[in-house]
């Protein structure tokens, strides 16, 4: 069975506003408050505090958070480390990753199959690279420490962020860190805590009660001859700010126990339904097929397999050809004018037969001043780009008679195009060459959008 983490951000775009200090400490809060309760740590920063704060000599690494966003799973990476937290080791080549990163959803998903539980706390960089966006959309509770107005005013970008993906922002809470309590204001906000929160929910944003005061011993633990970061729990429990970080765990404790399914899982079961919606796309595309090749009429699923796809712009035919069938008739079609039989007749004939399967064929039927059916025959590249253009007479084609040379694309034509009258519909026929191994990829989503994409442009150009 699956296992889907609740995910704790701490992100701000400012540095040296206490994210680290809050991710870290938070860990190990929450773990000695519920000791049955798996934490996990990472950071997506460059600094390896969580690695100095946590590691236990002697573990071998399977790898770090860079890992994690290659594609390992979670559960491969976390190691055991002090005071019952697990981390994730930190990597400082995760800049590497940023530009080919697959969008702002994928921590999401790795969460989803990360084989974690529990609690999972994410610090991030002081800015919202690819991987903090990841970080914050993934999240279920995000907390972004403000420490004066300039860390205030920044918090607007993850906001916006949020809006421009159309996520509910409830999820976001600001916490006033590194407050100093011997300054004191005259008049309304008396206080430093006061003032930010008085602005922040001036601003629409939700700041929670509990804060973060400054404190000099706090600021020590982590310079101090032994090279060492102490956690506060263990080191600072006569501040204030120990009470402070166990009234802020309450809180996430309470939220944790209140979500009942994480983002994790609800994105994940999205995907599924995804999954579900484009699989009763693709049977539906499928469904009505021919089950033989309207050029020659013989069974497709014989040994002559099918190398082409075709299917007329309006959607109401398509079905898959043989790849010699299609071949022969552009042969038939393209080279009519050389002799047949002569040296050109075979060299011009294995150039038709190698474009078509890089190329689609386009047959675009209209009638000639005089009434008479012809075909504008185009063919593109596999992008889009127009290669070749002829005119064809449908000589004989409305009175149902074969010319002798067109006849395979007349029973193309007939067989596709054809409406209830038996005249040609106003519409045109495309045909992609396919992976005559998986010729119904064709029809799956990703493939599927390519085809369409492909006829809005040829929409375009016939227009
Ligand atoms: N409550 C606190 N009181 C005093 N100093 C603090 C407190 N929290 C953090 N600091 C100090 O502030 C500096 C920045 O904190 P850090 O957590 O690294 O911020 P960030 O991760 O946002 O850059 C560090 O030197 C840290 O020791
Ligand atoms: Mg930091």
């Amino acid at each position: 069975m699956n296992c889907f983490p609740y995910i704790l951000t701490i992100s701000s775009e400012k540095g040296g506003v206490g994210k680290t200090t809050l991710a870290t400490n938070l860990a190990i809060y929450l773990k000695a408050m519920v000791p049955d309760l798996p934490v996990t740590l990472m950071s997506f920063d460059n600094h390896f505090t969580v690695d100095k704060m946590f590691e236990l000599k002697g573990q071998p690494s399977n790898g770090t958070v860079y890992e994690l966003l290659q594609g390992t799973q979670a559960a491969q990476l976390v190691l055991q480390g002090q005071y019952g937290v697990q981390y994730l080791p930190s990597s400082d080549h995760l800049a590497e990753l940023y530009q080919n990163f697959k969008g702002p959803m994928v921590l999401c998903r790795m969460m989803a199959e990360s084989g974690l539980s529990g609690i999972v706390v994410i610090d991030t960089r002081p800015d919202l690279n690819i991987l903090t966006q990841n970080a914050l959309y993934a999240a279920d509770r995000v907390l972004i420490p403000v420490k004066d107005m300039p860390s205030l005013e920044n918090c607007k970008h993850i906001f916006a962020l949020f809006d421009q993906r159309g996520i509910d922002k409830k999820s976001l809470s600001l916490i006033p860190c590194l407050i100093d309590n011997r300054i004191k204001f005259d008049g309304l906000f008396k206080d430093q805590r006061t003032l930010l929160k008085a602005f922040a929910i001036n601003r629409g944003y939700r700041c929670l009660e509990t804060y973060i005061s400054k404190s000099p011993k706090v600021e020590s633990l982590n310079t101090n001859p032994d090279g060492k970061i102490y956690p506060i729990l263990n080191h600072a429990r006569e501040t204030e700010v120990h009470n402070q970080f166990t009234e802020l765990s309450q809180d996430i404790l309470t939220s944790y126990h209140e979500t009942a399914e994480p983002r994790s899982f609800l994105y994940q079961r999205w995907l599924c339904e995804q999954e579900e919606q484009k699989k009763a796309a693709f049977l539906a595309r499928l469904e009505g097929i021919p089950a033989h090749c309207i050029i020659c009429g013989r069974a497709l699923d014989g040994p002559a397999g099918k190398g082409f796809f075709y299917e007329s712009a309006d959607r109401t035919t398509r079905g898959f050809l043989h790849s010699d069938c299609f071949v022969g008739m552009l042969c038939s079609t393209l080279c009519s004018n050389v002799s047949a039989g002569s040296e050109m007749h075979t060299l011009s004939q294995q150039v038709v037969r190698e474009n078509a399967r890089e190329s689609v064929a386009v047959f675009l039927p209209r009638r000639d001043e005089r009434g008479d059916y012809q075909v504008r025959f185009l063919q593109l590249d596999l992008g889009g780009t127009p290669l070749l253009e002829r005119t064809i007479a449908l000589t004989g084609f409305l009175e149902g008679l074969f010319d002798g040379v067109h006849d395979q694309l007349y029973l193309l034509l007939n067989e596709s195009l054809t409406g209830y009258d038996g005249r040609l519909r106003n519409s045109w026929l495309a045909v992609h060459p396919v992976d005559e191994e998986r010729p119904e990829q064709v029809l799956q989503e990703q493939r599927y959008r390519q085809v369409q994409e492909l006829h809005r442009r040829v929409a375009q150009l016939v227009a």
